[in-house]
């Protein structure tokens, strides 16, 4: 078993967030953009694009699901870095998700220098960057698996393959076949074929996006001090803890090498130490 340390890509921008955010921001370097995004109050990825953007000199704005005044260790990094935070209801949270101009509504100014990211940074430029980490391999593995919110990274992991070896995707959220649509859609508008070589596993998720029942907050725990390789509950645990699952169902080959991809979010972590706080959305 093999694992590839995307969490040690950066200090900061870690993980999936770098490649995820790599070739959208490089397109607008140049041009003095105001980066405009959204995510739950621990998101690891607005958390990436306040730094990102604190390093390159962008301002950043950020649309959180949740009630004014909400704090999380996630929100003061961001503030700190400049970020200007503005709050959302869950409502309006869902439509910021179906309507890619509603954003729109929730500033005060608007120029055509605001660039919109969606959730998760998962827009289809966001392949691209994913896809390069396969160059980054050794040698193509029979079989890799990766933790899915949006999709967007299992989609781009699959862009780099090129249909070669197959892609285990583990779902973090409930109900969450839409994803496969997800997939296709982003291969399709990113100009990639529609590569099936891949499942979703759909039921370890653990009650759903954020729910970190004891076994798996436990599960973390022992895996991170005997691996020396830090998870978290919220995604790299799951990731783990179904690999260690299917491991044990005799679900891969005699030789198949199995490469797990660690996608970083370790600072997420810091919302389950906070018991007073909420837990974490996105
Ligand atoms: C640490 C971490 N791993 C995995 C994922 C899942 O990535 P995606 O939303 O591209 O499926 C995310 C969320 O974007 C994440 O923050």
């Amino acid at each position: 078993m093999w694992v590839k340390r995307d969490d040690l890509l950066h200090p900061e921008v870690s993980g999936n967030k770098f490649r995820k955010l790599k070739y959208p921001l490089l397109a607008w370097q140049d041009r003095h953009p105001t980066w405009v995004s959204m995510g739950g109050p621990w998101s690891n990825h607005l958390h990436a694009l306040a730094h990102a953007g604190a390093l390159g000199g962008w301002p950043t704005k950020a649309l959180v699901r949740g009630a004014p005044g909400m704090q999380s260790a996630t929100l003061d990094d961001c503030r700190r870095l400049g970020m200007q935070v503005s709050f959302v209801s869950r409502d309006d949270y869902r439509q910021l998700r179906e309507d890619p101009q509603a954003w729109r509504r929730h500033l005060d100014t608007v120029d055509d220098k605001h660039v919109w990211l969606p959730e998760g940074g998962s827009s289809p430029q966001a392949l691209r960057g994913v896809a390069e980490l396969v160059d980054e391999l050794p040698f193509i593995p029979e079989v890799i698996m990766v933790a899915c919110g949006t999709g967007a990274t299992l989609a781009g992991i699959l862009a780099g393959l090129r249909g070669r070896s197959r892609v285990v995707g583990i779902a973090v959220l409930k109900n969450a076949d839409y994803l496969r649509q997800e997939i296709a859609d982003l291969l399709l508008q990113a100009g990639y074929p529609a590569y099936q070589n891949y499942e979703l596993i759909t039921d370890a998720h653990h009650g759903g996006y954020g729910k970190a029942p004891p076994e798996l907050r436990q599960f973390c725990r022992e895996f991170s001090a005997a691996c020396d390789l830090p998870i978290e509950p919220v995604y790299t645990g799951k990731l783990f803890h179904a690999l260690k699952k299917m491991q044990q169902a005799q679900a891969f080959g005699d030789d198949d090498r199995v490469l797990a991809i660690h996608t970083g979010g370790m600072q997420g972590a810091r919302g389950f130490a906070e018991a007073s706080l909420i837990p974490p959305q996105v």
